[in-house]
């Protein structure tokens, strides 16, 4: 399965901070913001990215991205000229798409917690139909809006409806089938003018294929679009990692503990990145057995 992280918009709920900067480059305690929906695409074991920019800041995110090699992945990277909508990435990302089956993530969404390595690891194994994700939230309205009967199947999704009917949110976390290109094309812009994730979701539900899995409260969803959130997404980062003596979202970790580079790319890494604590932690990994934690202990010999 391919991915799609969708950093374009004008940010502007993060002005002044984002009149000469991309929302997503902003840091979330000691990382640019588009490092945690990248590691939540690398976990699910996603190799082949896209990242969809507006022009001005393509050349900030191919400095920090580059093609991706280092890590073991394949960036490439397209624009988005003005904020026309979510389902727009499918129209910027076509040639990309093509008929895969893809996942599309936001690029200020931020998630962390127990068993979501293993259920994103299996959300991408789709090559039919959609999953979306539903986590419960005290303020539904101002997000797309889920209804699903105990089987998943979706009985209704709205955009931002005044009386939501469930308060299950839908996060910016999306799995499609082969087909979503061709629905993208068929979608008419909405009242505030942009393709509507939700209507695309919409397609799927009228054809019944839209499936719904919820996101447990085990798990933090957090998005980064105020100075509010902003501020509380780097404080949890860093309480949890203070805590844990454990990175939340650090790709270069990732690629290491899933095999996909080598402990001698990773010190090349860890040294580029000067006498940080984010070198320092890197370094520290190279003395670790090579194996990813999230799929628990290895068995006893
Ligand atoms: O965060 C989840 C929510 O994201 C969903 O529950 C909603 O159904 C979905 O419509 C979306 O709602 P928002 O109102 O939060 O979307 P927003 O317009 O803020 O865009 C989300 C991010 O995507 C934002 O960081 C900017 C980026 N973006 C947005 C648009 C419209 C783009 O890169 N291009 C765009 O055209």
């Amino acid at each position: 399965m391919k991915g799609i992280i969708l950093a374009g918009g004008r940010g502007s709920r993060l002005f002044p901070l984002t009149i000469t900067t991309s929302k997503q480059l902003l840091p979330v305690y000691n990382k640019p913001m588009i490092y945690y929906p990248l590691s939540l695409l690398m976990l699910a074991g996603i190799r082949e990215v896209l990242i969809i920019t507006m022009p001005e800041d393509a050349p900030s995110y191919q400095k920090l991205l580059s093609d991706g090699k280092s890590w073991g992945m394949r960036f490439s990277y397209a624009e988005q000229e003005h904020p026309r909508g979510l389902a727009d990435a499918f129209l910027v990302g076509s040639n990309f798409v093509g008929n895969e089956p893809v996942c599309l993530i936001l690029g200020d969404n931020i998630f962390f917690g127990h068993g979501l390595s293993e259920q994103l690891e299996a959300a991408a194994q789709l090559n039919s139909g959609a999953l979306i994700f539903a986590y419960a939230v005290r303020d539904p309205e101002r997000y797309g809006v889920v209804d699903f009967d105990e089987r998943g199947v979706a009985l209704s999704i709205e955009e931002k409806p005044i009386k939501p009917s469930s308060n299950y949110a839908v996060p910016g976390l999306y799995f499609y089938d082969g087909s979503v290109v061709e629905r993208a094309r068929n979608l008419e812009p909405s009242s505030r003018g942009e393709l509507e994730i939700t209507d695309l979701n919409k397609s799927y539900l009228e054809s019944r294929e839209l499936r719904v899995e919820v996101i447990g409260r085990g798990v933090a969803w957090l998005d980064a679009g105020t100075h509010e959130s902003l501020l509380q997404a780097s404080n949890f980062v860093q309480t949890i990692e203070e805590r844990q003596g454990l990175m939340i979202s650090s790709p270069e970790e990732i690629a290491f503990r899933a095999g996909y580079i080598t402990r001698d790319e990773l010190r090349i890494l860890a040294h580029g990145l000067g006498d940080t604590s984010y070198a320092k932690y890197l370094s520290a990994l190279l003395d670790e057995p090579q194996v990813p934690f999230w799929r628990g202990p290895a068995d006893p010999e």
